[in-house]
């Protein structure tokens, strides 16, 4: 990990791991490709452990010269790949991004690493972050997701992931290339772009604005503290065997809705003038093809690398909702005037 190419560094779990490599690699050098699209920020990026060792280089994984180029001019043994469109309702209202970003990026990365390394792969490792998505959803009886389930994706955002891990294995089975893959259930914890589930919640309820709830709210997602995913995704792309896959999962696996009454319940605590902030949660038409249940079987990565989550859920909710009480400079710096707020338009107005 001498010279590290970390794509997508600047959105929310890329910049956690750059502050968990600098920490962890001493010797490591950090180039972190990142287009700063809407999720991404140089803000999440200030006081890092050791800014000396890290190069923010602004562009496009799509981008052949410029990937190729990085490649050569810093001598890149090690890639950790996060860069993609990630949020699934975003995927609905227009998945030509993610089907650019996540498959043909991913492709463009692929051919870069195996012209860069040109069949010398020794000390190289290509490593993709991957999500548990691609596995489709669960019923409440079915077991968890392990890495032998079939995928069976049902949005563009897991389709087309599914489609870059699919690549991912494909070269190395034809190329040799030295990858790892994880694929890791929904995180939470600081950085996070408003638009997922977790920070939207405390935004709104700070604000006393409506926690729109989609459908029933009976939706089960397996959270993961963002730290313990940047711990395995460490391990995983030093130690991890070649080719493989590794399942990376939080074991917190609550009803959406008893998440959102726990954000609403550390907040009364933290912010009582504006309790109870459970009387602004509110059902919303759901989101179409929304998967029902994720669960992970992590049985794989705690048996090959001895690794587990160091947080439970209370420990990291409560950690959570402090970072966004303790950050609104953050937030109002990443969510700019009119773009989140379209954003918001689109897809809530009509639910
Ligand atoms: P994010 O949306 O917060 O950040 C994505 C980053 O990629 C942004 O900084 C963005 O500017 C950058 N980016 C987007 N398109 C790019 C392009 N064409 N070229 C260069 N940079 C580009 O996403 P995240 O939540 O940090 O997710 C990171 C990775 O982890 C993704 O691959 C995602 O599929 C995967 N993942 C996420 C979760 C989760 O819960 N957030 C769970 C499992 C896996
Ligand atoms: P999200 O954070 O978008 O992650 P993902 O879709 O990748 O799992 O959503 C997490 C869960 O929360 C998911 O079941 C959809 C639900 N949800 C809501 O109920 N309301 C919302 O406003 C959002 C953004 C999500």
């Amino acid at each position: 990990m001498k010279n590290t190419l970390v794509t997508g560094g600047a959105g929310f779990i890329g910049a956690n791991f750059v502050r968990y490599l600098l920490n962890a690699e001493p010797g490591a050098h950090l180039y972190n490709l990142d287009a700063l699209t809407y999720a991404g920020s140089l803000e999440n990026l200030k006081d890092l452990p050791d800014p000396s060792r890290h190069t923010f280089i602004e562009g496009d994984i799509c981008d052949a010269e410029l990937v190729n180029r990085i490649m050569a001019e810093h001598a890149i043994d090690t890639v950790i790949h996060f860069a993609a469109e990630s949020h699934v309702d975003r995927s609905i209202h227009g998945p030509g991004a993610f089907v650019q970003t996540n498959v043909i990026g991913t492709f463009t990365l692929l051919e870069a690493a195996r012209a860069s390394w040109a069949g010398d792969f020794s000390g190289r490792r290509f490593h993709h972050v991957s999500t548990d998505e691609v596995f489709g959803s669960l019923s409440p009886t079915d077991p968890a997701f392990s890495e032998a389930t079939p995928y069976d994706p049902r949005s563009p955002y897991s389709a087309s992931k599914a489609a870059s891990d699919h690549l991912v294995r494909a070269y190395f089975h034809t190329y040799g290339l030295p990858v790892t893959l994880t694929n890791c259930s929904n995180n939470y914890g600081p950085f996070q772009f408003p638009e997922k589930l977790i920070p939207l919640m405390i935004l709104n309820a700070v604000q006393g604005k409506p926690l729109p709830i989609y459908g029933d709210g009976k939706q089960i997602r397996d959270w993961l503290y963002v730290e313990d995913h940047c711990e395995a995704i460490y391990l995983v792309a030093k130690n991890g065997k070649l080719g493989e896959t590794y399942n990376v999962g939080g074991g917190n696996q609550p009803y959406n809705i008893d998440l959102v009454r726990e954000i609403c319940s550390i907040l009364d605590e933290l912010r009582p003038a504006n309790a109870p902030h459970a009387a602004l949660m509110t059902h919303v038409q759901d989101r179409p093809g929304h998967d029902r249940r994720y669960a992970m079987d992590i049985s794989k990565i705690r048996q090959e690398l001895g690794w587990t989550p160091r947080y439970d859920i209370e420990s990291g909710m409560r950690a959570t909702v402090e970072w966004y009480l303790d950050h609104q400079d953050w937030v109002k710096s990443v969510l700019g005037d009119e773009a989140y707020a379209a954003w918001l338009e689109k897809n809530y107005a009509k639910r």
